[in-house]
C-alpha cells in the first residue's frame, strides 16, 4: 500500500483537531475546515447521541492531470434526482443549498438518470448557482451522431456553459464515444475525458496504462474492493483520478452495521457517523479518489460532506473497518 508512486500522491489532511498536515501532495487544506464542525447532541426519539454538523469548507483534491482542486464529496444523482422537475422538490433544494454551503461543486450525472440531468438543471436555477464541476455521461449503442446529439440535450438540460467531465457510461459503444469526447476536449467543449464501468476493469485499465483518460469512475467500498489491487495502482501510476460510485452501495452499508456502536478509533478522525467511515475509508487510498454519494435528504447531505473535514482513514484502521464489515 505504501509503494513510492502511492506515498508520492498521499494527500495532505488537516486532523480534526488541529492543523495536523498528512504527508504528501494532492489535498489542499482548508483552514475554515480545521475548526470541528460537529457538535454533539441527543437524537429526542430515540434518546442516541446524535452529530450535528454545520457547513464548513471541505477539502479539497488536485487533480493529479491538471492540478486543478476539487473538492472532495461529490453528489451522485441516480434515483435521487429522477423526479419531476416542474415540482417544488424543496427537499433537494435544500440538498442543493447545503452542498454548496458545504464548498461542494462536482455533481455526477446521466441520460440513463432519466429526468435527473434536467433536475441538476432546475435545482441549479433555485438555488441561483451554475458554477457546478458538471460530470454526466453519454451513453448510447447507436453511434457518433446519436452520441453527440446526446451530449448536446445533456448540456441544455443541465444548463452547463461548458460540461466539465464527460464519461463514456458504462463502455458502451466505446470506441465511438471516446474518440468523440476527445475530439470534443480538443474543441474546449469540455475539460476532462473518462469512462465509467462496473465489472469489465481490464478493459478500464488498457484504457488508463495508454493514457487516454483523465478520469474513471468505478465502484469502491468497504465491502467491494475489487479495483484496490491492480485498477487503482495503475490510476496513480498514470495520474488518472477517480470517482467513485456507491461508495454506500446503494444503501446496504448501512444495514451491514445496523446496532453497531462506531469503534472508539473513529473520533480519532474526526468521524461521527458509519456514512463518515465508509467515505473516509475511500478517501483514505492513495489514488485520487472521490466519493460520489447520492441522498435525497439534506441531513444525509450533512453527514456525507463532514466527512470531507478531518483526517482519512490510516491504513491500519481501513484494515480494522474491513473486519468490522467481515463481522
Ligand atoms: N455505471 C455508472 O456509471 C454508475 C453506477 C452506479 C452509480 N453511479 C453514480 O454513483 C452515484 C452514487 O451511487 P448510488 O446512488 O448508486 O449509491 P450510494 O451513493 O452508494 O447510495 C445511495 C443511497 O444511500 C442513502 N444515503 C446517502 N447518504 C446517506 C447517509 N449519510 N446515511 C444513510 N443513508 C444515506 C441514500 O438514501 P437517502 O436518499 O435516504 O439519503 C441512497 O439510498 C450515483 O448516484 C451515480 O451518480 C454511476
Amino acid at each position: 500500500m505504501d509503494s513510492p508512486a502511492r506515498t508520492s500522491n498521499r494527500r495532505a489532511f488537516l486532523g480534526s483537531a488541529g492543523l495536523m498536515a498528512l504527508a504528501g501532495l494532492g489535498l489542499i487544506p482548508n483552514t475554515s475546515a480545521a475548526k470541528s464542525a460537529v457538535k454533539k447532541g441527543v437524537d429526542r426519539r430515540s434518546n442516541k447521541r446524535t452529530a450535528e454538523v454545520s457547513p464548513a469548507a471541505i477539502q479539497r483534491l488536485r487533480l493529479p492531470k491538471s492540478g486543478e482542486l476539487v473538492p472532495v464529496i461529490g453528489l451522485g444523482t441516480s434515483r435521487t434526482f429522477d423526479v419531476d422537475p416542474s415540482a417544488e422538490n424543496t427537499a433537494l433544494v435544500e440538498v442543493m443549498q447545503r452542498f454548496f454551503a458545504w464548498g461542494g461543486s462536482l455533481i455526477d450525472s446521466s441520460p440513463m438518470y432519466k429526468r435527473s440531468e434536467e433536475v441538476v438543471g432546475t435545482l441549479c436555477k433555485k438555488v441561483g448557482r451554475d458554477d457546478l464541476f458538471f460530470a454526466t455521461k453519454v451513453w448510447t449503442p447507436e453511434g457518433k451522431q446519436a452520441g453527440i446529439k446526446q451530449m448536446e440535450r445533456s448540456q441544455e438540460l443541465m444548463g452547463a456553459a461548458r460540461f466539465d467531465l464527460l464519461q463514456v457510461h458504462n463502455l458502451v459503444d466505446l470506441k465511438v464515444q471516446l474518440q468523440t469526447l476527445t475530439e470534443w476536449k480538443q474543441q474546449g467543449r469540455l475539460r476532462y475525458v473518462g469512462v465509467t464501468e462496473m465489472k469489465d476493469f481490464a478493459t478500464v485499465e488498457e484504457l488508463v496504462t495508454s493514457d487516454q483518460l483523465d478520469f474513471i469512475q468505478i465502484p469502491y467500498s468497504v465491502n467491494d474492493r475489487r479495483v484496490e489491487e491492480r485498477l487503482l495502482q495503475a490510476c496513480i501510476d498514470h495520474g488518472v483520478a477517480v470517482l467513485v460510485m456507491r461508495p454506500y452501495e446503494r444503501g446496504r452499508l448501512f444495514g451491514a452495521v445496523k446496532g453497531k456502536d462506531l469503534p472508539e478509533w473513529a473520533a480519532d478522525f474526526g468521524a461521527t457517523s458509519w456514512g463518515q467511515l465508509f467515505l473516509k475509508f475511500i478517501l483514505g487510498h492513495p489514488a485520487a479518489t472521490l466519493p460520489i454519494p447520492a441522498t435525497s435528504k439534506a441531513h444525509h447531505l450533512d453527514d456525507n460532506m463532514a466527512a470531507g473535514l478531518g483526517a482519512p482513514l490510516d491504513e491500519a484502521s481501513r484494515r480494522k473497518l474491513i473486519k468490522i464489515l467481515q463481522g
